[in-house]
């Protein structure tokens, strides 16, 4: 793949160019707005730019009919809110003036293509994904400030003539939040998940439960979310997800064609479990609950009598709501458990995974364990367990530590953060190349970034963390390795804070990044 980029469009002494005038019709092939060059993140696998813009304006509409529609609607929702124009969407063939979605089955899966000319937007897709990351791309050629949630007059709405033919290099692009250290509300969630989307980022991993927090309700153990979701790190008063909740986020988020994956940590990480109910304990009491900012890693009792019961039910009732075809056991850091014991362990618990029709998701210390294909190891440690994963049949997550750890400091200057896989910059979440030497593409799902959030108390501290490092993650799943550059990237990154700006992210100001006013 290579990429191509011309830039005769932006040339402000061109005649017929100047910034100063807002065009009033669809038709600006000789129209006096400018457009800004293309500039996408993730970087496409071909982009060309072209002579001319496009400008929405009042008359503009939106042609897509059948399995287009509801992307169609949320393009309109999103830009109603900035432009004030109507944008109704309707069926046809018309893309003059217009801004048309429509598939082909010719492109690959995700792919889509894109062709803006001063006449008319063309967006074509193999699939509804595809389709939606086409208007990912769309809303990034706008003026920056197309992302704000009320009218912002006095804007040219102009887009820069340009073919973008894109797929991504990974099916799994991800990002994971831990909400059982700090807990963070559906509302809060479901705002990453639209920045997710203008990523391109296609999974959500939630982290439901550790030592120091329960965050799902499991209507056959209540006091699961009574007690054991009642606290978070430094005795807040928590909170959790009920069923409702949930399903709700699986399906804001599936409508953004982002797939959520629920973690349960077992059989480390287990202490507001054993903290919620006595029989989980081998002399019949409750643990007192944790609210440390230190990893304990509490065990489950692994010999329990309720053990295997209690780990069963919560997870057909987790499978029941969820209807993706992924559960995350979590399986690290299982201190207290005697290897052999580990290995029986999460052998059975991948008959309960099975028993669901899904596939295990485990952190590499799965790699160990002899488990039955297919099965998914994440790797964040160790790069020997995870090699063990794949010769034992499995595909990896590759989030390792030192460049995907996102409750890592991004250098010195930050007040909070950990240090312990060492700094993470903007360009250490960048320059890295996920697939480990000796192995292939095929061994991995692709790229996932996880934030740990045993000290992040806020959206304000989550924003600050994800954005921009998540972005950077992002064109890792995204863009062929020969198509990326580090360079490149942190001029892209320059132009694209104005997009967090609009969108009102709290994003770190590296100085890596000469970032545009
Ligand atoms: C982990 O960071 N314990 C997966």
């Amino acid at each position: 793949m290579y990429f191509l980029l011309l830039l005769a469009c932006t040339d402000p002494d061109k005649p017929g160019h100047s910034d100063s005038e807002i065009p009033e019709s669809g038709d600006s092939g000789d129209s006096p707005a400018m457009a800004a060059p293309p500039s996408l993140i993730p970087r496409p696998s071909r982009m060309e730019a072209q002579e001319g813009s496009f400008v929405l304006t009042a008359t503009t509409g939106i042609i897509a009919s059948g399995d287009a529609l509801a992307t169609a609607e949320l393009l309109a929702e999103g830009l109603r809110l900035s432009t004030g124009y109507p944008l109704p969407v309707t069926p046809g063939s018309d893309a003059s003036g217009n801004i048309i979605l429509d598939f082909d089955s010719s492109l690959p899966p995700e792919g889509y293509k894109l062709l803006v000319t001063p006449d008319g937007i063309t967006l074509t897709a193999a699939d509804g994904d595809g389709l939606f990351w086409a208007t990912q791309s769309l809303r990034q050629l706008l003026p920056p400030e197309n992302f704000q949630k009320k009218v912002v007059p006095d804007v040219a709405w102009v887009l820069p003539a340009v073919e973008v033919e894109d797929a991504p290099r990974f099916g799994w692009r991800g990002g994971m939040i831990d909400v059982a250290r700090h807990f963070f509300t559906v509302e809060e969630v479901k705002r990453q998940i639209d920045l997710f989307a203008l990523h391109k980022l296609n999974r959500l991993h939630l982290h439901l439960t550790d030592d120091q927090g329960w965050r799902i309700e499991i209507l056959s153990w209540p006091q699961l979310t009574a007690i054991g979701g009642s606290t978070e790190v430094g005795g807040g008063e928590g909170g959790f997800y009920t069923q409702a909740d949930y399903q709700e986020l699986v399906a804001y988020a599936a409508a953004r064609h982002i797939l959520l994956i629920p973690e349960l940590d077992f059989p480390g990480h287990a202490h507001a479990a054993r903290a919620s109910y006595g029989e989980l304990n081998p002399d019949g009491l409750p643990l007192d609950l944790y609210t440390g900012e230190g990893v304990i890693s509490t065990g489950l009792w692994l010999d329990g009598p309720s053990t295997r019961d209690f780990v069963e039910d919560v997870w057909t009732e987790i499978a029941t709501i969820t209807p993706g075809p992924y559960l995350h056991v979590g399986g690290d850091e299982a201190i207290d458990s005697d290897p052999d014991d580990y290995s029986a362990f999460l052998q059975w618990l991948q008959g309960v995974v099975q028993a669901q029709d899904k596939s295990l998701i485990g952190w590499d210390e799965v790699g160990t364990v002899e488990l039955e294909a297919p099965f998914i190891a994440q790797y964040w440690w160790n790069a020997e367990n995870a090699r063990n994963a794949v010769a034992g049949g499995g595909q990896l997550i590759a989030s390792p530590a030192a460049h995907c750890y996102l409750d890592m400091k991004y250098d010195r200057s930050n007040s909070f953060g950990q240090v312990w896989a060492g700094y993470v910059n903007v360009e250490d979440a960048y320059a890295w190349e996920p697939v480990l030497s000796g192995l292939e593409d095929a061994d991995f799902m692709g790229v996932e970034a996880p934030l740990w959030t045993e000290m992040v108390t806020d959206e304000a501290q989550m924003d600050f963390m994800l954005w921009p490092r998540l972005a950077a993650e992002a064109e890792v799943g995204w863009t062929a390795a020969a198509d990326r550059d580090w360079e490149d990237f942190r001029g892209r990154l320059a132009t694209h804070g104005a997009r967090l700006d609009n969108l009102n992210v709290g994003y770190y100001a590296s100085p890596e990044v000469e970032w545009q006013p």
